[in-house]
């Protein structure tokens, strides 16, 4: 009861911090946060901003590092501020582009010629689907002696990660295959060519993170990243311009891959109080961006820069909370087919959210905060107000779907993946740091309802 009242006195206060003119009551037996009911929208946000500032309250004993973030740069037209910052070290750079979008587009044009006027040599580079580690290794033969001043990665997570991955093979011998994680024979010290990332497309979160996935695609084939502290950009030129061109379906599978981040990051069991500002933050960028950027993405500026800043968001979380499940199946799916990693994480959300939403109520009071978190993420993307626990986390299941069919998400039989495939893929599926780590038959699960 003294515990009850304590929490009310504290609510009080906040609510007097908040302006809140009509205080809810009376306080809800359980003392839990997400089941006070509000009237209406006004009241529903102020809930939602004291469930915030409690969260903030109880969440403060825990302790975590924090990795570098790269010098931002955000906004449109920031692109034209790309030979200024070259111009600081030198004038020699390598451009590693997409092979089709951006070295076709007006942007690139006018990128080369503002380079040349500045008397800045480049060279040009460009990756085919994702990188794989002989992409890599030729680039790197091949520019070595070149003495570069910049790599710089332009284009969506594939040229961003393959610019990522040349800068920090530059100096260093032998194949990036040898310090690739989970076969590494040779540690990489992190010296590396400083690198500038450019995303054309708001999705992976490459601009903010520390490594760079690279990609054999096949049989035997996997994804495995190269991770160092220092592979961080040092510079991420952030243009929502630049992702005006995206295509629709290209635009709503990167966004769910944001999505994704920003949501697993959030629960995750390795998330702090830092990476959780991040996410909501994201998160609200994403409701208020993910539809508009779909369906008008050509013209709709404001809701390209909500996705861009989204996606920059999810790499920080990424970085530093780490990912679930839907990133568990990501990596030996892409290996094995050669699907984009957006369109897997886009066709999964839905159903690994709700297996994982239903795994923590088994256990509702151990579970209590990550589901308060998913909770909290369905009231921010449905834009609904909140009613109680179970209901909002049904929102975010029901959003998710309602996200998935609206953009036209592929199954998995559509991508051309059976029950026959499950097994070698299940083999090599983690959880990651999911709040409730799932068992083969609940992963199964997971696949059998997206065939
Ligand atoms: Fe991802």
């Amino acid at each position: 009861m003294d515990r009850l009242v304590g929490r009310n006195a504290r609510i009080c206060h906040i609510l007097d911090q908040l302006d809140c003119l009509h205080a809810p009551e009376p306080w809800p037996e359980t003392g839990g946060v997400s089941k006070i009911r509000f009237a209406g929208t006004r009241e529903s946000f102020l809930g939602h901003r004291l469930a915030a500032r409690l969260d903030a309250e109880i969440k403060m004993d825990t302790d975590f590092v924090f990795a570098r973030i790269p010098e931002i740069h955000f906004g449109p037209g920031k692109l034209s501020q790309l030979p200024k910052l070259i111009g600081r070290k030198g004038s020699r750079v390598l451009l590693v582009t997409g092979s089709s979008s951006f070295q076709h587009s007006a942007h690139f044009e006018s990128l080369t010629q503002a380079l040349k006027q500045d008397d800045i040599e480049y060279f040009h580079a460009a990756v085919s689907g994702e990188p794989s580690p002989a992409f890599v290794d030729q680039n790197v033969d091949r520019y070595r002696d070149e003495r570069l001043d910049w790599v710089i990665g332009i284009g969506g997570g594939s040229a961003v990660d393959a610019g990522k991955a040349i800068s920090a093979m530059l100096l260093q011998d032998g194949s990036v295959a040898a310090c690739l994680e989970g076969m590494e024979t040779k540690k990489h010290d992190g010296r590396k060519v400083s690198f500038i990332a450019v995303p054309t497309s708001s999705g992976t979160g490459s601009e903010a993170t520390k490594n760079a996935v690279l990609s054999e695609i096949g049989n035997r084939g996997y994804k495995s990243s190269l991770r160092h502290d220092s592979f961080v950009p040092d510079i991420a030129l952030v243009d929502p311009e630049l992702m005006l061109s995206c295509p629709p379906q290209v635009t709503a599978a990167c966004g769910l891959d944001a999505l994704t981040q920003l949501l697993e990051s959030y629960v995750s069991t390795k998330a702090s109080p830092m990476t959780d500002a991040l996410a909501l933050s994201g998160l609200e960028h994403v409701a208020k961006g993910f539809i508009a950027a779909f369906e008008n993405g050509q013209t709709d500026i404001e809701a390209r820069s909500h996705m861009a800043y989204a996606a920059l968001l999810s790499g920080l979380t990424l970085a530093n909370a780490g990912l679930g499940v839907v990133h568990g199946f990501a990596s030996p799916i892409g290996g094995y087919h050669a699907i984009p990693h957006g369109v897997v994480c886009g066709t999964l959300l839905g159903e690994a959210t709700r297996i994982t939403i239903e795994t923590l109520f088994s256990d509702p009071d151990k579970n209590q905060r990550a589901l308060e978190k998913y909770a909290r993420a369905g009231i921010l993307l449905s834009g609904k107000r909140s009613i109680s626990l179970n209901y909002d986390c049904d929102l975010l299941i029901q959003t998710l779907r309602e996200w998935i069919e609206l953009t036209g998400i592929p199954r998995l039989r559509q991508l051309n993946l059976g029950e026959a495939d499950f097994p070698k893929i299940l083999d090599k599926t983690s959880s990651k740091n999911s709040p409730a780590p799932l068992n083969r038959a609940q992963l199964t699960a997971i696949l059998a309802a997206r065939l």
